[in-house]
């Protein structure tokens, strides 16, 4: 039904993180840190130990569009999934998910402390939304969560961006000097709604 409703509308936000964090993704790991370089699917192979969080996965859409982009079911990178919603997470489990966990984003992730600094890139899209997730806590706890050179990917309706005071947010979280905005872009998220996609990385050192 969700799938369905968002195809209807024209709904780009998964298409557009999992094509961002592919054409990021493909390189060899130098000392923990990922490297990020230009897609080219010869290479998929060494896409591995690499872990991903997709943060309010829904029904997987970003799992469904990275299996796109591979050409394979079994993703080469290991993708976690979580939401607030078990219903829209039983969709996702056949998406390329190694796990789906139950959270809230609009609070601190206390059940992540254990793999705080573990990830190589978070995904977001669509989530940050009205009625759903803001900027705050979500965007610092999901930094918390990324290695060193780790990427945030995000979407947010332009809208939403500017009432939610996300600008802010950002400011507060690069100025600290531990994180870096790589990328600001607008694409068209639904038929005639705007969105951004957000990419931060968390700097080395940090
Ligand atoms: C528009 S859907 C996007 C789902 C998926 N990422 C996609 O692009 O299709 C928004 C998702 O956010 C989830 N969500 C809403 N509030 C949440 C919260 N407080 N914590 C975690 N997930 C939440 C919903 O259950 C829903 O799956």
């Amino acid at each position: 039904m969700y799938d369905q409703g968002v195809a209807s509308q024209g709904y780009f936000g998964p298409t557009v993180v999992a094509k961002k964090l592919v054409s990021e993704l493909l390189s060899a790991s130098s000392e923990g840190t990922p490297i990020f370089v230009d897609i080219n699917m010869k290479n998929v192979d060494i896409i591995k130990d690499i872990e991903v969080l997709d943060a309010g996965c829904g029904t997987g859409l970003v799992g469904q569009e990275l299996a796109k982009l591979y050409g394979q079911d079994s993703l080469p990178l290991t993708l976690h999934g979580c939401d607030i919603s078990e219903d829209m997470m039983m969709l996702a489990s056949n998406r390329g998910y190694s796990d789906l966990k139950w959270c809230d984003l609009t609070k601190p992730l206390d059940m992540y402390a254990h793999v705080r600094g573990t990830y190589d890139a978070v995904t977001i899209a669509g989530t940050f939304t009205d009625g759903h997730v803001g900027p705050s806590p979500a965007i610092e706890e999901l930094l918390a969560l990324l290695k060193p050179g780790g990427l945030l990917l995000a979407t947010v309706r332009q809208s939403f961006f500017e009432e939610m005071g996300f600008g802010k947010v950002l400011e507060e979280v690069t100025s600290e000097g531990e994180c870096s905005i790589v990328e600001m872009s607008e694409f068209q998220y639904l038929a005639g709604v705007v969105a951004k996609l957000m990419v931060i990385r968390k700097d080395v050192g940090a």
